[in-house]
């Protein structure tokens, strides 16, 4: 059978073991050997007790469970040729060449130039005697499949990332929890709510909660927002609102690209409106907890395709993600996605905002 080995790397997200599961109850369905990497990309390189085979057991009791249970790193060794190397050397050693990469699409782009130079590890191993002449034939070729798990929603090329909908339902119980104490004492809140780049949990949260405002990093508020949050906010409770929800994106910024805080938009409220204003950060709290039932099946669906996309590879197939397309599961070319990803990405950058509106829009 073929040697598979499944990992989970850069930030958790809820939804990646069931995608673990699926992954080593597929591939050993299908008769290949399933390995677990333990720690990410690091345990690739150390070896060791870090890649272990797994049992059909091995996954039982887990599609509940947020976080990895095989643990997940950002790892410098492996951005070093010799870190790679002695990755390698540890994969084809155990006859792996096919691997299942569970994160965002930093740890997806080390995966395609791991896979891109394969060829020349194995033969420098070769040369080397590192390995034998059986191994290498044996794992001449090193097939990628790579799953997004990411709670910001941030990858272009799948409806919806593995982590979003339990980080959404997170994010919602703490801003209905919030409205109560907001109503009784007449406050304005300010949310913080995660996504660096990509404002979809700000968003979603924002709609979904009958909030006042939101900030995103992709679409900044016009050139005088300050008014314009101040004339929503006041007009709000001239209507008869007791409160006030505004939900800002970490990474959300004005139209110059400067960063707009939670501490700004309170200073304003607090100055402009004298109302009674309060700030409360999310955090690593919308990571956690235990996936949805939406990020439980979507794993699974994606983890079982990923499995089924190895069995189909030949050499010259391309790396691919496994990807929501409405309610199908499919593959699209890996670097197709990560290159529309950094596109939008660049046009935050240029401040072209109508551009990074439209490419993020295009899933
Ligand atoms: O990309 C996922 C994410 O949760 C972001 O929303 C957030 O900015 C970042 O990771 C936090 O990273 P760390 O857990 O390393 O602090």
């Amino acid at each position: 059978g073929k040697g598979i080995a499944v990992f989970t790397s850069g930030g958790d997200s809820q939804g990646m073991n069931a995608a673990v599961r699926a992954v080593v109850r597929m591939g050993i369905y299908l008769g290949c050997k399933v390995y677990f990497i333990r720690e990410g990309y690091q345990g690739m390189v150390d070896g060791g007790d870090c890649i272990v085979e797994a049992q059909w057991t091995s996954v039982s009791s887990i599609i509940h469970k947020g976080g990895t249970v095989i643990g997940s790193a950002r790892c410098k060794d492996f951005r070093e040729v010799e870190g790679r190397m002695k990755a390698a050397k540890n994969l084809i050693q155990r006859g792996i060449n096919n691997l299942v990469v569970i994160g965002g699409d930093g740890s997806l782009t080390g995966a395609n130039c791991f896979r891109n130079e394969w060829t020349t590890l194995v033969k420098n191993l070769l040369d080397k005697g590192e390995i034998s002449s059986e191994q290498a034939n044996k794992c001449e070729y090193l097939n990628i499949v790579g799953l997004v798990g990411s709670i910001d929603n941030d990858f272009c090329g799948t409806d919806m990332t593995i982590g979003t909908d339990s980080a959404l339902h997170r994010i919602l119980e703490a801003v209905d929890a919030i409205v109560y104490t907001a109503y009784s004492h007449q406050r304005t809140f300010i949310m913080e709510v995660m996504g660096r780049h990509c404002g979809y949990l700000a968003l979603v949260s924002a709609l979904s909660s009958e909030a006042t405002y939101v900030f995103v990093p992709e679409f900044p508020p016009p050139e005088d927002w300050e008014s314009d949050l101040c004339k929503r906010c006041s007009e709000e409770r001239e209507a008869g609102q007791r409160l006030n929800i505004i939900i800002v994106a970490e990474g959300a910024v004005d139209r110059n690209g400067n960063p707009i805080t939670c501490e700004m938009i309170k200073d304003i409220v607090e100055k402009r409106l004298k109302q009674d204003t309060r700030i409360t950060v999310l955090g690593h709290i919308q990571r956690g907890g235990n996936p949805s039932a939406f990020d439980r099946i979507l794993a699974c669906r994606m983890g079982a395709e990923a499995v089924i996309a190895l069995m189909d590879a030949t050499p010259n197939s391309e790396a691919i993600v496994v990807s929501l397309n409405g309610n199908q599961a499919v593959r699209v070319p890996l670097m197709k996605c990560v290159d529309r990803t950094l596109g939008v990405a660049k046009a935050m950058q240029d401040k072209d905002w109508d551009l990074a509106v439209e490419l993020r829009g295009r899933s």
